[in-house]
């Protein structure tokens, strides 16, 4: 009998470690995929907080690092003064404003984040991608937007990432919406 409740224990134990394993892997399944020996960069820009969101949550998703691109000048934090004033003028003549920039050399992976602005990436992330060496690595955009879509985006970042592999964009409207976690974990399960 002892023998019988010793042997059920064991067994029991044993499942329960198993399904552990299971389930663990399940969630961490986007970190064992092909980004497992990859060097992973989240870089984004951020007016109003949308794309930092989305940023955030790639970044728990894949364990990359993270980093925001600033502007030197930071925008005015009214709407009208940025989106018809600054931001529109920058479009117009097509200005790269100074970042804080970072050093990307080790990364092989770069997830690059922005709100569409003016049916295009914004500024600062043109400037991240003209300022920074890409060759040889991987480019991953994603957007947010109010409504217009990702635009051509993604060829956008292409033309100034010289040397990268762009591969397709996450796009989404806002924050997202309630199955916006579901919609980055199956956009990267995709890709890698
Ligand atoms: C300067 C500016 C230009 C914008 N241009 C567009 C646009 O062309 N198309 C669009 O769908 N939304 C546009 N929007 C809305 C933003 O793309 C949208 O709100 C985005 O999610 C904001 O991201 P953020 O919170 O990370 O700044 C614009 C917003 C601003 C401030």
């Amino acid at each position: 009998m002892k023998k019988l409740l010793l042997t059920l224990t064991a067994v029991v134990l044993i499942a329960g470690v198993a399904a552990y394993h299971i389930a663990a892997n399940a969630t961490t399944q986007t970190k064992t995929g092909g980004l497992m020996n990859k060097k992973v960069l989240v870089a984004y820009f951020s007016w109003s907080g949308n794309t930092k969101s989305i940023a955030e949550k790639i970044q728990t998703q894949t364990g990359a690092d993270i980093f925001e691109i600033t502007p030197v000048t930071p925008y005015p934090s009214d709407y009208n003064e940025t989106a018809y004033g600054i931001a529109k003028e920058q479009k117009e003549k097509g200005i790269h404003p100074p970042i804080n920039n970072t050093d990307i050399s080790s990364y092989d992976v770069i997830f690059v984040g922005t709100p569409a602005w003016w049916y295009t990436m914004a500024p600062p992330v043109m400037t991240f991608l003209a300022e920074n060496n890409f060759e040889g690595k991987t480019v991953v955009p994603f957007v947010t937007h109010g409504g217009g879509g990702g635009y051509t985006i993604d060829k956008d970042m292409a033309e100034l990432a010289k040397g990268a592999k762009v591969l397709a964009p996450l796009v989404v409207y806002g924050k997202g919406g309630a199955n916006v976690d579901k919609e980055i974990a199956g956009w990267i399960k995709k890709l890698f």
